[in-house]
């Protein structure tokens, strides 16, 4: 879309106040990013992280205490939430109960004055673009979760805003129309190009979503980058850990040559992309995915079979590796080689997936 607008964020600070204003809390802290017109970009991380306060006040509806917005170039600080050229999607839907279908969503174009026939037209691209065609006269209660959640985006969507912000818009939806809603989301997204904003605790939601993730953790952001380098090249152990299940183990870098450290794990010697600020003979966890495992006779490391649990499409094995317990997710089981509790097992990987955080 033309109209779409990047969203930069330089040194935001939120500090709520309690009542008695005798105690703060931190909220947001210093944070800054530059979100590209046209790009979807989810806030993720765990309850209380900061996700919402930072989407509120990209909206307008909670004041910074220190920093500034820009959308599309411009500093909004000061605009009130309806001059901000943003709309939110909100989890509750928040549709007017006493409209249809169309006066729901032509309501914002009707405060804006626009004449009948440019709403009309406006309204009616939206309603075929969202697959609510001849539900316009039905009222929001003659819907079911998911349609009230489409009106409630093609409301948004109509005034054709810089930025269209979401806040767990999926989040009363049941698992199955959540993952469809999502990559409905996604389409419309592309098919417009709107620069979206998205706030979910869902890690598949927003690895499905997304062109580019944030991880927050108290209030301040620990990582951005795309779904792969998220996945594959958490910066910490907290993004390893959100993202995905994971195995750390822990090895001492022997040597630092360039980009690359050399890292000694048990007998084995390993060289790893490394470009962060550990020394020599530092210790350092390793991240390993439990897919990037091969269960077999001979391999890198060698452990005792503790546990091995059918999953349906993959075989979890949890291996005794030196006194770590590791976790393996073999898939396809059935074609390949089983293993017990007990057995003496080798573990095999590619060693470019292994990542030190
Ligand atoms: N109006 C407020 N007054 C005081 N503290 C607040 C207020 N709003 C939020 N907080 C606190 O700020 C922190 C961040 O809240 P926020 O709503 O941004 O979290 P979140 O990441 O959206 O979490 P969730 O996933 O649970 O929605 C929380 O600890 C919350 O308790
Ligand atoms: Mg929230």
């Amino acid at each position: 879309m033309e109209r779409s607008k990047g969203v930069n964020i330089k040194n935001l600070t939120k500090i709520y106040l309690s009542h008695s204003k005798n105690s703060e809390f931190r909220a947001v802290s210093d944070i800054s990013v530059d979100i590209q017109a046209g790009e979807f970009v989810t806030l993720l991380g765990p309850s209380g992280c900061g996700k919402t306060t930072t989407l509120r006040m990209i909206a307008g509806f909670e004041i910074p205490t220190s920093g500034d917005i820009y959308l599309g170039g411009d500093k909004i600080n000061d605009l009130t939430p309806d001059k901000r050229d943003t709309a939110m999607v909100f989890q509750s839907y928040a549709l007017f109960p006493h409209l249809n279908i169309y006066d729901n969503i032509a309501y914002g174009l009707k405060l804006k004055k626009m004449n009948k026939e440019t709403i009309k037209e406006k309204v009616s691209n939206i309603i075929d673009l969202v697959g609510l065609k001849g539900m316009e006269n039905r009222s929001p209660n003659q819907l079911s979760g998911g349609q009230q959640q489409r009106v409630a985006l093609a409301r948004a969507l109509v005034m054709e805003p810089g930025v269209l912000l979401f806040d767990e818009s999926l989040s009363n939806l049941d698992a199955k129309l959540r993952v469809y809603m999502r990559t409905e989301i996604r389409k419309i997204q592309r098919k417009t190009g709107i620069t979206a904003v998205y706030v979910t605790h869902d890690q598949s939601e927003a690895m499905s979503l997304s062109d580019r993730i944030i991880i927050m953790k108290d209030g301040i952001i620990e990582q951005v980058g795309s779904p792969e380098e998220i996945y594959g090249k958490p910066k910490t152990k907290f993004v390893a850990e959100f993202i995905g299940n994971v195995n750390f183990i822990k090895g001492k870098i022997v040597k630092l040559e360039g980009d690359k450290a050399i890292v000694k794990v048990l007998d084995n010697e390993f060289k790893i992309d490394y470009s962060g600020e550990k020394k020599e003979s530092d210790e350092v966890d390793i991240v390993l995915r439990p897919e990037a495992i091969e269960l077999c006779k001979s391999g890198i490391l060698e452990g005792v079979v503790v546990s091995s649990t059918f999953m349906g499409s993959y075989q979890d094995y949890v291996v005794d590796v030196n006194g770590d317990l590791i976790n393996i997710e073999v898939t396809n089981p059935k074609e390949k080689e089983q293993f017990e509790e007990g057995d003496k097992v080798k573990l095999n990987f590619n060693l470019e997936t292994l990542h030190i955080v």
